[in-house]
């Protein structure tokens, strides 16, 4: 059986190389159409050859080593998917290449059940790694019966040996031909095969199944790109036994082994416990892991990860690192395991009590700011980007300013002083001084960002301007009853209740006198219901650096006071707002003669709320 060169490269680059090579081999020119190819997934599962004489399955063998692969045909039998008799009219000789594969959820399945089978104490049963290892064990299982009950499926993607009598005489002109052949005699051939003109097109399909390979129901390692043409196929030919005319593309794997080395746990801004499994380092999906999550105390039980347990990690795109299964070798008795995970009923961080409220899956450290970690965690929060913005305040600088006992509080932060801040470990005079400005810049801000800054438990963005926009001023809301809140759009009575709860909390309210004591401010403006907005109808464009608003301060400055905000200066645009280092869009707004404010005069329009 065949081969294929298969490339681990993960850049388009590798698909470019390919098509320059058969170009190449073909001795085309450059001024020469594209290169017709079929671009196909790479199965993750176990390469088959099924043998056909005068339409009945007579072999099913592994590719071995290529030469002489093992014999499986009783096994193979058992698989559904894989007809034995073909429709008559078949070559009387013919070979179907493809992969036999597990499907994720029937993987999880069969997982699941050997789970209970080794808790009930049967021997040598084990957990599979991935469904890949789970298919290749039922296809050289020695006893049918057994790998009856393993769900396999297949794909077919390629032929062997095809003929009438006398070898050689291909019946087909196009692989894509084949592939709809091999369909109609009754061959599951996989819906994601695409025709693709040259190298472009490769690397569109490339990264098209690379963007929505989490979604198949079944796991893929790379795509496959073979030459269409048959004829082409034959001049293009092999090198040993890899053919010339075809290539594998994989991609970076996103599940891989490791070993447990702790678990820890972990307290978030709201509290939250989340238990954190540490890990021997490992490169999966094209970084290096140390830490998983656990997510929360019934999930740590539920794939009852140990420590000294070999797990499989998994990270896919740009999502968490996570344990996704324990592998329990057969035979492993289960006093040579580590002890249960069990959640701690103190914060790890502060001692106060953790408790786990009914219907919840988390526990929660009950410190509240009193907690470091929770501490830490609020101050992030609050001077983060999308809320007041304090640009530089990152959580190294924050871990240091906590630990060190200078910050206790929100308000805290704008009582540091140059001193303090220039006091600390690796803290030169000049980011200091950037951090002061950050601060006093952060000052002028929104309600909604203000709101959202304080962290209240289900009080996102949206919910944040929501509240703004419902009640126009911060202390109708910190007055408002958990009824009163629920007439704001979105808010239900779980969010109500959290609001209301937070503000009837002296300390919560002391924090929030503090900070506009330290001259943290925004508009304060009615209910959107009751009278028009200073800017309605209004259309503006913002450019350059305005002398304290952000960009993001200034745009929202405008909606809350009805205005819009545009990206580009037109007729249409009524105002542009002009900072230090304004370019072409303040010339177009000279051109056009649209009037030209500065930062001051926007603000004067903004709180003049006639
Ligand atoms: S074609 C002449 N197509 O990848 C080329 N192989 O070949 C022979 N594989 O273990 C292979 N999906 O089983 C081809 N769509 C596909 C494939 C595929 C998976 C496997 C094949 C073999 C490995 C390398």
């Amino acid at each position: 059986m065949l081969s294929i060169r298969t490339e681990t490269d993960t850049e388009s680059s590798g698909a470019q190389a390919f098509d320059a090579r058969v170009r190449r081999e073909l001795e085309l020119k450059d001024t020469d159409p594209a290169v017709e190819y079929v671009a196909e997934l790479k199965f993750d599962g176990l390469a088959i050859n099924l043998r056909y004489e005068h339409g009945v399955l007579v072999q099913a063998a592994t590719r071995g080593d290529g030469e002489t692969g093992e014999d499986v045909t009783q096994n193979i039998r058992t698989v559904g998917q894989i007809p034995l008799r073909l429709p008559s009219g078949v070559p009387s000789v013919l070979e179907v290449r493809g992969e036999v594969y597990m499907r994720r959820d029937d993987f999880e399945a069969l997982n699941e059940r050997q789970r209970q089978r080794i808790a009930q104490g049967e021997k040598g049963e084990k957990t599979f790694v991935n469904p890949r290892n789970a298919a290749a064990g039922a296809v050289r299982q020695l006893d049918p019966a057994i790998a009856a009950q393993r769900p396999l499926s297949f794909f077919a993607y390629g032929v062997g040996e095809v003929h009438n009598g006398k070898p050689g005489d291909s019946r087909f002109a196009t692989h894509m031909e084949l592939l709809q052949t091999l369909k109609q005699w009754g061959f599951p051939v996989a819906a994601q095969v695409d025709i693709a003109q040259g190298a472009p097109e490769l690397i569109a399909y490339h990264q098209h199944i690379g963007a929505m390979r989490d979604q198949l129901p079944f796991d893929i390692d790379g795509v496959v790109y073979k030459v269409n043409s048959i004829a082409l196929q034959q001049r293009l030919g092999f090198v040993s036994r890899e053919p010339r005319w075809a290539v594998a593309h994989k991609y970076p794997a996103q599940e891989q082994l490791t070993t447990v080395l702790g678990i820890d746990v972990q307290v978030g801004r709201t509290g939250k416990l989340t238990p954190v499994a540490k890990l021997a380092p490992v490169f999966v999906g094209g970084v290096t892991v140390t830490n998983a999550t656990l997510h929360n105390e019934d999930e740590a039980r539920r794939k009852d990860v140990r420590v000294g347990d070999t797990v499989v990690v998994r990270r896919a795109g740009d999502v968490i690192p996570e344990v996704v299964s324990v592998v329990l070798p057969a035979d492993q008795a289960e006093a040579e395991r580590g002890p249960l995970f069990t959640m701690p009923h103190v914060c790890p961080v502060c001692g106060s009590a953790a408790v786990r409220e009914e219907g919840e899956a988390d526990y929660r450290c009950t410190g509240g700011l009193f907690c470091s970690a929770q501490r830490k965690q609020a101050i992030l929060h609050f001077a983060q980007r999308r809320a007041v913005e304090v640009e530089g305040l990152g959580d190294k600088l924050v871990e240091q300013l906590v630990d060190a006992g200078i910050i206790h509080t929100l308000p805290d932060l704008y009582r540091l002083g140059l001193t303090a801040l220039a006091g600390l470990d690796r803290m030169a005079d000049k980011s200091a001084q950037n951090i002061v400005q950050a601060l006093e810049k952060s000052k002028q801000t929104t309600l909604p960002r203000f709101l959202f800054g304080l962290g209240i438990r289900h009080v996102g963005e949206s919910t944040a301007k929501a509240l703004a926009k419902h009640f126009g001023q911060l202390d109708a809301i910190m007055d408002a009853s958990a009824e009163a809140l629920q007439q704001v759009n979105d808010v239900g009575p779980v969010v109500a209740e959290s609001i209301h709860t937070f503000f009837q909390q002296p300390h919560n309210r002391e924090v929030v006198e503090q900070l506009r004591a330290c001259g943290v401010h925004w508009p304060e403006g009615d209910p959107t219901s009751a009278g028009p907005k200073p800017l309605a109808g209004k259309t503006f464009v913002i450019t350059g650096t305005l002398p304290t608003l952000g960009r993001d301060a200034a745009k929202d400055l405008i909606e809350a006071a009805g205005g819009k905000v545009s990206g580009s200066v037109s007729k249409k645009t009524s105002f542009v707002v002009a900072g230090a280092e304004a370019g072409s869009k303040l010339d177009k707004a000279q051109e056009l003669g649209v009037p030209v404010l500065d930062e001051s005069a926007l603000l004067e329009m903004v709180h003049d709320r006639a």
